[in-house]
């Protein structure tokens, strides 16, 4: 379904996330019929480039991040056509008017700040300021949002000094996931897991995030960030609200975001012994972190493990495993909810049996599974077994599924106004306050993070997280 004609602009345009996720994004939308013809996209950066050069550098971007037979060149031409490019100093006077001069009062209007946090504020006083910002105006900015409580908040400062919180939208790719948007479906558009939903039937969840990228070639930014500010604040707690919270009265952006904010305000304090950090260290030719990062007396963690409760009505007794890392054997995502053992078993004792879990795959495969218990075929007698009930969302609804990058479904909710998959204020605020004092320990203790090879499956200790509570890590890869 298309969207309504908009003019977009994208300031950090030469960028590197504009050139991996936001125009490849755009493109894809435009090449499926989505974004309408008349609609313009807007670079702006303080670069001094033509239009012409712009698009060149656009063309050379699409042709590295999209697949080639994703490009007939008639649709790249056409996209192309639909691009600007204007200097602008985000700090200064330079830019502006001509970049009003581009907008047309009567699209919707939307500025991408894809650019350092530092400049939100001047930019979203310069377009307010200037006149070029209207009640209608949608911004847009992406994480990092701060790196503590204090930061997001004169983050958040910045931005509410000329817009209001119903024009912002921050970004948390995660929430763009297909599978991600999934888990609200499956919860609350069927009657069958619901009524179990809660630590009566509930042992734990388990949410992991793994990858096996390392950070070469952003260790910069990393190394100041370590795993906690980079992920855990963010991408898992957004997995934890969606697990977590109470069914919201209506799908509406702020009943959503109002259930998901309590969640976060009913994290328990986690204690050091329900921590695990890691970092990785070379291993079988790979690279360790000091070195993948440019920092070889580094405390910062690239892998957290932590146990952490909900203390409320639904969760108490439930605790949550959260556990993500780098440079790990294979890259998957994934949330288990393993449920309680029948109370009362009235078959012989099944050896390893693990339960009933639902496994949510967010990547890559995604997908569902519901592991069951049967009666092993045959004439053995009541002998039982665990099988996986699965389904592929690939083979169960198609190949569209992969096409569509979580970029590109945010932009367009943007575009139409809809803000349930952002962030707002409070909750990035509240991911803060939780998240603060456990860095804040961490930077205090003379500790070092454990050490963990590259290309394996996390330091041992996080094993202990689990073990000493009688559970176990579902194995990943
Ligand atoms: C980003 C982090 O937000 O998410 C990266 O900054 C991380 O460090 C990335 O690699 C993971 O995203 P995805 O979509 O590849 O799981």
């Amino acid at each position: 379904i298309p969207v309504n004609p908009f003019d977009l602009v994208i300031f950090g345009a030469t960028g590197d996330l504009a050139r991996r996720k936001i125009l490849p994004g755009l493109f894809h939308r435009f090449r499926v019929g989505q974004m309408p013809l008349e609609s313009r996209i807007i670079g702006a950066a303080r670069s001094n480039m033509s239009g012409d050069a712009f698009r060149d550098q656009v063309r050379a971007a699409l042709e590295e991040f999209v697949a080639a037979d994703q490009r007939p060149s008639d649709d790249l031409a056409a996209f192309l056509e639909r691009l600007y490019y204007v200097q602008v100093d985000a700090t200064g006077a330079a830019g502006w008017s001509e970049l009003a001069q581009l907008l047309r009062p009567d699209m919707i209007q939307a500025f991408y700040l894809s650019v350092s946090p530092d400049l939100f504020g001047s930019i979203a006083d310069q377009l307010s300021k200037r006149g070029i910002a209207t009640p209608d105006t949608r911004i847009v900015v992406e994480k990092p949002f701060g790196r503590d409580l204090a930061s997001a908040k004169a983050l958040n400062a910045d931005l509410l000094r000329s817009f209001d919180e119903t024009q912002i939208y921050r970004i948390d790719h995660y929430l763009g996931k297909e599978t991600v948007q999934n888990l609200m479906a499956l919860r609350f558009a069927n009657s069958l897991f619901e009524p179990l939903w809660n630590s009566t039937h509930i042992d734990h969840v388990q949410i992991t995030v793994a990858e096996e990228i390392g950070v070469a070639g952003r260790g910069g930014y990393y190394d100041r960030s370590g795993a906690m500010r980079d992920m855990v604040q963010n991408h898992l707690m957004q997995l934890l609200c969606l697990i977590a919270m109470e069914p919201p009265a209506r799908f509406e952006p702020n009943a959503v975001r109002d259930e998901k904010v309590k969640v976060i305000e009913a994290l328990g304090a986690v204690t050091p012994d329900n921590i695990v950090r890691g970092q990785y260290r070379d291993w079988n030719g790979m690279s360790g972190y000091p070195e993948d990062a440019g920092a070889p007396d580094s405390r910062t963690e690239s892998y957290v493990a932590l146990k952490l409760a909900v203390a409320n009505w639904r969760w108490a007794g439930t605790p949550f495993y959260l556990r993500t890392g780098k440079r790990l054997r294979t890259r998957a995502s994934e949330i288990a909810v393993v449920f309680r053992d029948p109370p009362h078993m009235i078959f012989p004792p099944m050896e390893g049996r693990k339960g009933n879990a639902l496994i949510i795959r967010l990547q890559p495969d995604e997908g569902i599974t519901l592991r069951t218990t049967i009666k092993e075929p045959g004439p053995g007698g009541m002998r039982l077994k665990e099988v996986d009930m699965d389904m592929t969302f690939a083979d169960a609804l198609g190949s569209d599924l992969h096409s569509q990058d979580a970029y590109e479904r945010l932009i367009m909710d943007v575009i139409r106004g809809d803000q349930t998959l952002f962030m707002r204020g409070d909750e990035v605020e509240a991911a803060w306050s939780w998240a603060d004092p456990l860095i804040a320990a961490w930077e205090e203790s003379p500790l070092r993070p454990v050490a963990y090879d590259a290309g394996g499956s996390g330091p041992e200790e996080s094993l202990m997280l689990l073990h000493r509570d009688g559970r176990r890590w579902r194995a990943i890869g």
